[in-house]
């Protein structure tokens, strides 16, 4: 299987699909390195060759097209953004603690990395394939048949076509200056920044501009359920769909059940503010939320990347809980507890990060 180096570095929760997080080391690097990006899959990793790969852009479109590798390369200008990719499923593990969430992989905070993408602008394509008035959704297909949706499927979803049009949202083929990976999406996958990564489809093959949102498995099963909800038994309509990311942000030192000395220790993390938000401040606690420190925060590459931060804080000896919260520049603010948040398929867990520390005297 072509997975670069990740065996030694990632936290690898399942071998086939292959689920994999970024270890702490990687997530403090603007640029996640490949070996470190993480992976989400939902069935085996397909292997296309790319001679015989062909995209099909259809549904509601003027001229429907039928594109090669080479084609898409030579017709539509290359562009490239830096952005984060943040699967909704992101610290489920917090969530599993405060009651089990079957079924589901226990994500902690790595299911987060940051590239350089480079490919074609989305939005070329579907000017050239001419998008009817009429369509309001662009519906994604990838090649890997997944056994999770029954009958099996293959991976899919949709974005609503303002988001599509935008100039951010890539169908890319390099990932870091190298050609994307296979564990990827080679030969080409959607990129779409600021949204849940379910929506940015790997190994694609089809884009279908359509009337109403992708009716395929996994865009309705990322979705929002009520707590009370059954996941095997609920209707379509009971779900919140995800698009845009909530802001959130994770502490990546100290470790987690660090023993430190006590007195002043730098603490540093990330924070992400989804869709067009940026992060606006960070606050840090160590007396439970009376009284916050602001951390210092790195400026914005763009709007579409995470932001690290770090606040030197002066622990106490003893057991101590940090918590840290993130504000955007909508002013919301990550909620304090993670019951606020708690949902039967465990996705979008933006509360407060939390971490225990003890500290020497
Ligand atoms: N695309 C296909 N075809 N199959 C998948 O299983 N997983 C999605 C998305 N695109 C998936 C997919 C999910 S849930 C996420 S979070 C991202 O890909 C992960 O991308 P990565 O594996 O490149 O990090």
């Amino acid at each position: 299987m072509d997975i670069p180096g990740k065996w030694n570095d990632v936290l690898v929760h399942q071998t086939d699909p292959y689920n994999a997080e970024s270890p702490p080391g990687a997530l403090a690097s603007q640029i996640t390195p490949l070996d470190s990006f993480y992976s989400r899959n939902h069935s085996s990793i397909p292997h296309i060759a790319p001679e015989g790969w062909r995209l099909r852009v259809d549904g509601l479109v003027d001229r429907p097209l039928e594109l090669s590798m080479d084609e898409l390369r030579s017709r539509y200008p290359e562009r490239s953004v830096v952005a984060t990719l943040q699967c909704a499923g992101n610290r489920r593990a917090d969530l599993i603690e405060i009651r089990d969430i079957p079924g589901q992989v226990s994500w902690g905070p790595g299911a987060i990395s940051t590239a350089c993408w480079r490919g074609a602008s989305l939005a070329d394509v579907l000017a050239d394939a001419g998008v009817q008035p009429e369509a309001a959704h662009i519906a994604f297909t990838g090649a890997d048949v997944s056994q999770q949706a029954e009958p099996p499927q293959p991976f899919g979803g949709s974005i609503p076509v303002a988001k599509a049009s935008s100039s951010e949202v890539l169908l890319a083929w390099a990932m870091n200056d190298r050609a994307l990976p296979t564990a990827h999406g080679a030969p080409l996958r959607v990129v779409v920044p600021g949204w849940i990564g379910a929506r940015s489809v790997k190994w694609l093959k089809r884009i279908t501009a359509q009337a109403e949102p992708s009716d395929n498995y996994f865009q309705i099963e990322y979705s929002i359920l009520p707590a009370e909800a059954d996941p095997h038994r609920v209707k379509q309509a009971d779900g919140i769909t995800l698009g845009p990311i909530a802001i959130h942000c994770a502490i990546l030192h100290p470790g987690k059940d660090a023993q430190l000395p006590s007195g002043p220790t730098e603490v540093t993390g990330f924070a992400f503010a989804g869709d067009d938000r940026t992060v606006e401040r960070v606050d840090v606690s160590v007396d439970h939320g009376v009284t916050w420190a602001h951390a210092d925060l790195d400026p914005p590459e763009n709007l579409w990347t995470w932001q690290h931060w770090r606040a030197t804080l002066t622990l106490p000896p003893g057991e101590t809980e940090l918590i840290a919260r993130a504000w955007d520049s909508t002013a919301a603010v990550q909620p304090e507890s993670l019951t606020t948040v708690w949902n039967p398929r465990g996705y979008a867990n933006n509360a407060a990060a939390r971490l225990h520390v003890t500290c020497r005297p």
